[in-house]
């Protein structure tokens, strides 16, 4: 394709067998082609090629933005008319520059000429149209176990099997996952093309995968030869002092693709995300990107750029620290919360990073019907740990808290209804026991 991505230089593998033969048939459009040729082009081309609407009939003058540190920006003449305007499909070349800038700062990633960014709308958009480009009928898929259902609902269309690998305190445990792909080739079934991960502040159980585990997990991409997607939203919501690098920060053979999203930390409303993987993986997404939504939105492209052209990397920094500390004080009230009123009912380890406290409720098989009827009957839902498994449809013991929005009250209500549903179901199982007994 004519692409203003990259080439592949000093990446030797071959991305084609990772690719799906529908991804292999997608096709550059012309007119997206067109506007990425008028977009780079000199001042004096003159283009009557495309099909954009003419700015001056849309009906803003001007979009004034405040930032709560008192300083504000304002979107006018050209800029407004580059933000209400169709873009290239890559993204705003400003800000893809800043984002190139800002994965090397804080990536290092080895062979970074050989990679390149796309910013697509939110991390769901970017792992789905990576998903899609690899993933066909019936091919296998290693997950965690449990993992974010946005995975699930993107492949279970497509047949895929999922094969879940175990995790413990610290995520995925790469023995069991070595002994899994080693049980696998022995038996000749057919080998997964790539792993979904989210290594930093895991949806749901919030653990952060330790650095010896992501090397070792790496060690495997290599040896049996698979992706490795990083879904990596909470990166920057961590509470640990330990940061460990991350999978693209340790990727000398290119196998990574690494999913950002500005939604916890900027805003979840402008839908903007971005994926950094070696230039033919992201050509294949981009194709894919040019077919539905031709582009990630424009006006929150060029409002973010704005905005991290203010910060510099020292304030968003800042911002990120300031986040961090105040989700950090939200995780320490619903832990102590917990404590207070589930001891004895759950068990728990606290979150090192993202939004999420996943609780095992003892004594309890399945709690979706505890949570969808009763929960919602008592005034308290918390999301059923059977949505995070491969097949919710099983049973799960387990609930996922979010503590990123709810007051300190609403959580401490929370917490205390959700004791007393627990103790009504308990109470209820007894009942039945003694019944049938
Ligand atoms: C692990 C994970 N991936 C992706 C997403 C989707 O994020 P975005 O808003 O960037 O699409 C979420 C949102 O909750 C998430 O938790």
């Amino acid at each position: 394709m004519s692409s203003t991505l990259k080439q592949s230089n000093g990446l030797t593998m071959d991305y084609s067998s990772y690719k799906t033969d529908l991804s292999k048939r997608r096709r550059p459009v012309i007119t997206r082609e067109l506007v990425k040729i008028a977009s780079s082009a000199s001042q004096s081309l003159v283009t009557l090629a495309e099909g954009a609407p003419n700015e001056k009939t849309f009906p803003f003058t001007e979009i004034s933005v405040k930032l709560d540190d008192g300083t504000s920006f304002t979107l006018e003449e050209n800029e407004l008319s580059t933000a209400l305007q169709y873009i290239p499909t890559q993204g705003y070349p400003p800000l893809l520059q800043t984002l190139r800038e800002f994965q090397r700062r804080v990536h290092a990633p080895p062979l970074w000429e050989s990679r390149d960014i796309v910013i697509v709308a939110g991390a769901q958009d970017g792992l789905s149209k990576t998903l899609e480009s690899v993933i066909g009928t019936g091919d296998p898929i290693l997950v965690p176990d449990p993992f974010y259902p946005g995975v699930e609902v993107v492949v279970t269309p497509h047949q895929a099997e999922l094969i879940s690998i175990p995790q413990d305190d610290l995520g995925v445990i790469p023995e069991d996952m070595r002994e899994i792909l080693r049980n696998r080739q022995l038996s000749g079934k057919k080998m997964p093309k790539i792993m979904y991960v989210n290594a930093t502040g895991a949806n749901p159980t919030g653990v952060i995968i330790p650095l010896e585990r992501r090397k070792e997990i790496y060690r495997l991409a290599c040896e049996y030869d698979f992706l490795i997607l990083d879904d990596d939203p909470y990166c920057f919501i961590s509470y640990s002092d330990e940061k460990p690098k991350s999978f693209l920060s340790l990727d000398t053979e290119g196998r990574v693709i690494r999913v950002d999203s500005f939604s916890k930390v900027i805003s979840s409303g402008m839908r903007v995300g971005f994926i950094t993987a070696a230039a033919p993986l992201l050509a294949s997404i981009e194709l894919h990107l040019q077919s539905s939504h031709l582009h990630a939105p424009a006006l929150s492209q060029v409002m973010l750029y704005k905005l991290l052209k203010i910060w510099g990397h020292k304030g968003m920094m800042n911002h990120v620290n300031r986040i961090q500390h105040f989700y950090k004080e939200r995780r320490d009230m619903i832990v102590s919360l917990a404590k207070t009123h589930l001891n004895g009912l759950v068990d728990f380890a606290v979150p090192s990073s993202g939004f999420f406290l996943w609780m095992e409720i003892r004594g309890i098989e399945d709690t979706w019907k505890m949570m969808m009827q009763r929960g919602v009957a008592q005034g308290v839902i918390m999301a059923p740990g059977a949505s995070f498994t491969k097949d919710p449809t099983k049973p799960c013991n387990a609930i996922r808290a979010s503590f990123s929005k709810a007051s300190y009250e609403e959580m401490n209500l929370a917490m205390e209804r959700l004791a007393q549903l627990i103790r009504e179901e308990l109470a209820d199982r007894d009942a039945l026991q003694n019944l049938n007994s």
